[in-house]
């Protein structure tokens, strides 16, 4: 059965690492988009996103048509925005029933590695498997990536 790849991407970092994950895996992709994007303005993004981390903010997001229900694992992606993942990706999984599926966090930083990523999805994907997942800077290479998959041109990983 083929995993879903569920990310955000702002800069389109986590973007490539999503991409990169899928040909590894042979997976599915979807992406999130927030009906309001953040400012193309880095500073400005900046502000918008604190002020919706702070207040705990699930912005509206664009319909899509996967039906989550179909998969057994869900990779879920972010870039790492103020030691969290991004609010699109809350807005996902509040919205959406993830119990008794395995959910494998990635995410892209700029140093910061997960933050405290993995303790907040393990709140909030409490009825599912969280695995420990890939953190990765911008400045990754392809090789790295299916080198921490462990995939060696055979077969696949215990994550992947
Ligand atoms: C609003 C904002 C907050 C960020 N906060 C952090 C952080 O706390 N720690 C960190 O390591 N990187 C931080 N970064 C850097 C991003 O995580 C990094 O550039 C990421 O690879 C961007 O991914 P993207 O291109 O998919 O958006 C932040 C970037 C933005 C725009």
């Amino acid at each position: 059965m083929k995993s879903l790849i569920v990310y955000y991407s702002y800069s389109g970092i986590t973007r490539r690492l999503a991409e990169d994950i899928a040909l590894i895996t042979d997976a599915e992709l979807l992406e999130l988009k927030p009906q309001e994007p953040y400012s193309f303005s880095y500073n400005t993004a900046v502000k918008e996103v604190r002020a919706q981390i702070e207040k705990g903010v699930c912005p509206a997001l664009m319909q899509f048509d996967i039906n989550v229900a179909d998969f057994e694992t869900v990779f879920i992606g972010s870039p790492n925005w103020l030691k969290t993942f991004a609010p699109p990706v809350l807005s996902f999984l509040r919205a959406t029933d993830l119990s008794g599926k395995t959910v494998i966090p990635f995410c892209t930083h700029g140093g910061g590695g997960f933050g405290n990523m993995i303790e907040e999805y393990k709140k909030e994907c409490g009825a599912s498997r969280v695995m420990p997942g890939l953190a990765v800077k911008g400045t990754y290479t392809f090789s790295e990536v299916q080198k921490m998959a462990g995939v060696n041109g055979v077969g696949r990983c215990e994550y992947f």
